[in-house]
């Protein structure tokens, strides 16, 4: 067993991933001890009789912009009981797109602390200064980040150590070597006229191995033939951050 991962989640909508964090996979991990989770209402750092955590935007515009303040304090108070540097995490759409490899990364550090944001954005400066990495789900908008924030802690848990039943459940999935997965099958062998490939039924482990490899190569070039091609520069380097010459 491996060291506990702290995952903390700063949201103003707690119960949004409470019964998430108590399901299935989750719930298994910190019953093991792999992760314990912590989820931190932000409004509980706020000064105001109203708890507001939101104001209006310097030099207009629509909506309302999350204040600095209540973020700093939070992160702050969640970095107090855990072990040195954690990773701050804000969910955002213009963040580091969101990987199997981010993932992983993320799965060997000691603490993650989420930072979910609401109406039109966080004040910059929770980037500049609270936060250490800015991770995007997709290159779609949605309202709030705590949806964000359980997606990519549901891949990350699922990484750690003794969280999944057998030893080499992730090591073929999709992602890992830039591949989608071979397509799968269970019983029956005949369902309403479509067959499981002859091959799959043979016993023949080395037969089945190269088929399935072939079938993951071919998929991946029909379906995503971008993952084939390797960038040639990570705009991301070392963390989720770009760096601040690249951010003015
Ligand atoms: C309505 S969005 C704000 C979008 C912002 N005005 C913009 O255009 O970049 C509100 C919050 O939802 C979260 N969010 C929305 N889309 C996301 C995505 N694709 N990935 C991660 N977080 C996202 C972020 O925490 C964001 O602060």
């Amino acid at each position: 067993m491996g060291t506990t991962l702290q995952v903390d989640i700063i949201t103003i909508f707690p119960s949004m991933v409470r019964g998430f964090l108590e399901e299935s996979i989750m719930k298994r991990a910190a019953e093991r001890g792999a992760v314990t989770f912590r989820v931190i209402n932000l409004r509980d750092f706020t000064g105001d009789r109203h708890q507001s955590v939101d104001d209006r935007p310097y030099g207009g515009g629509p909506g309302m912009v999350m204040k600095p303040e209540p973020f700093f304090k939070a992160v702050e108070a969640a970095r107090g009981v855990a072990r040195d540097a954690p990773r701050v995490i804000l969910m955002s759409p213009q963040g580091r797109p969101f990987s199997q490899a981010l993932a992983a990364e993320l799965a060997r550090a000691q603490h993650l602390i989420f930072l979910c944001g609401h109406y039109e954005g966080v004040d910059e400066r929770v980037a500049q200064a609270a936060a250490t990495d800015e991770i995007s789900i997709g290159d779609y908008v949605l309202t709030n980040g705590t949806l964000a924030a359980a997606v990519v802690i549901d891949a990350v848990v699922r990484l750690l150590p003794d969280v999944l039943g057998a030893k080499d459940a992730t090591a073929e999935e999709s992602f890992q070597d830039n591949r989608l997965e071979y397509p799968q099958y269970t019983r029956p062998e005949n369902f309403r006229g479509l067959r499981v490939p002859d091959i799959l039924l043979t016993g023949d482990h080395a037969a089945i191995a190269h088929w399935r490899s072939e079938q993951s190569r071919q998929r991946t070039r029909a379906r995503r033939p971008d993952l084939l091609i390797q960038p040639e520069a990570d705009p991301w380097p070392g963390s989720g951050r770009l760096p601040s010459s690249e951010k003015s």
